[in-house]
């Protein structure tokens, strides 16, 4: 029947199973993680703000040197910009990044540089929402709040068969009704890591493990063979594309443009080749003509004999000051709402032209002093590897 609580048909004695048996589980189970070997709430807030969108496997690096960056809450408040980007480098979704150290000044300046130990004040921390509020006040505070997160809701949801549509947010409070209910109240903290345990190991999105699941007996979709009908989830929106773009150009002293990005808004302050965005038209022209362009110019480049100047149209975005132009190909990012093309060419300066403000040379060397995000990283493993293949056929010709 639909829309039954079925966690109110549960009897004392049956919640009572429920959670011993779950907890041995994760007692048994559970994995050794950096994070989890003392209940410090800060060392317990930082792993729960890397987890969010990022793999426990990524994070673990990005963790350990966190921790020796900024091993106090005042490390954090006092970190440098720049210093705590570089620990952010890669992980993705940076006003995560930014939001800790404000929230670390926060608790320097209003709570005596303590973690508050109340789900309403950790609550009105900068970049605390309900799932990192529950985190830590249940795992380093001991309070019976759950913390939902599309695992947990995952779980819960084929738990008790719970069909709302757990990517609207007015889903949220059936799925808190029934935490609340079942959470161990002496142990939330093992308990709501049981949940987030299940969910990435056995309870997984497509083909759960059903038979290795310690709670299956509990389990109604199990019992129904419903698993994969559970959780209900409308389509995301799909990430606007947007077309740039982009010049891997190198100087006479090996150095390579890069630009910085504004202050504000997406990657901000962040370090790239120089990219333009185009219409999706002229993206798709560049990507058909760019081919018999290459032959040549990859020729060219492969003698190293100063060629005619490209009169072709191909890359007006940046005019006289280059030669020597070869495509690389074709660069991808999603973002959570936008989806980057980057068609990505290398070419030479010739000409001086002014640089912008926010342009510098830099030698190859001197790019782990800069912060870059993914695309950027992408743009230079595409370079590396055609780097690479140009070094290959040089060498197969004079064999
Ligand atoms: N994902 C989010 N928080 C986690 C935690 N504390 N342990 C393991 N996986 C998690």
């Amino acid at each position: 029947m639909k829309n039954e609580k079925y966690w109110e048909t549960w009897s004392t004695e049956e919640l009572q199973s429920f959670q011993e048996e779950f907890i041995a589980w994760y007692e048994k189970e559970k994995r050794n993680l950096p994070w989890r070997v003392n209940l410090d709430p800060y060392r317990i807030w930082i792993s729960e703000i890397m987890l969010q969108q990022t793999r426990v496997d990524t994070v673990i690096d990005y963790y350990y040197r966190f921790m020796e960056w900024f091993p106090t809450i005042k490390d954090l408040a006092e970190a440098p910009d720049d210093r705590l980007l570089k620990a952010w480098e890669g992980l993705g979704y940076y006003s995560r990044a930014r939001n800790l150290k404000v929230a670390a000044q926060q608790i320097m300046a209003e709570f005596n540089g303590q973690m508050p130990e109340t789900i309403e004040e950790i609550r009105q921390l900068k970049g605390i929402g309900p799932y990192t509020a529950g985190a830590i006040g249940s795992i380093a505070f001991q309070i019976p709040e759950p913390a939902i997160d599309g695992n947990v809701m995952r779980v819960v949801s084929r738990l008790f068969e719970i069909s709302d549509d757990i990517a609207k947010p007015s889903s949220r409070k059936v799925f808190e009704e029934a935490m609340y209910k079942i959470i161990d109240q002496n142990r939330p903290g093992d308990f709501n890591q049981a949940m987030m345990d299940l969910g990435s190991s056995i309870c997984t999105p497509t083909s759960p493990k059903c038979e290795e699941c310690p709670i299956q007996s509990y389990c109604l979709s199990y019992k129904n063979n419903t698993m994969t009908n559970f959780p209900v989830k409308s389509k995301k929106m799909k990430p606007k594309d947007v077309y740039y773009i982009g010049g891997i150009i190198e100087n006479k002293k090996q150095e390579f443009l890069l630009s910085q990005r504004d202050s504000t808004g997406l990657l901000a302050n962040m370090w790239l080749f120089p990219i333009t965005e185009i219409t999706k038209e002229r993206f798709d022209f560049l990507q058909k003509n760019w081919a018999k362009e290459d032959q040549q110019m990859s020729f060219d480049f492969e003698e190293q004999n100063m060629v005619a100047e490209d009169t072709s149209e191909i890359f007006e975005e940046y005019p006289e000051v280059v030669w020597q132009k070869r495509t690389l190909g074709e660069v991808t990012h999603i973002f959570s709402h936008l989806k980057w093309h980057i068609l990505v060419f290398y070419g030479r300066q010739t000409g001086l032209s002014e640089l912008a403000k926010n342009q510098r040379w830099v030698k190859e060397a001197d790019y782990s002093n800069l912060v870059f995000p993914k695309p950027q990283q992408k743009m230079v493993e595409l370079f590396e590897k055609d780097r690479k293949n140009i070094s290959n056929s040089r060498k197969n010709r004079k064999n």
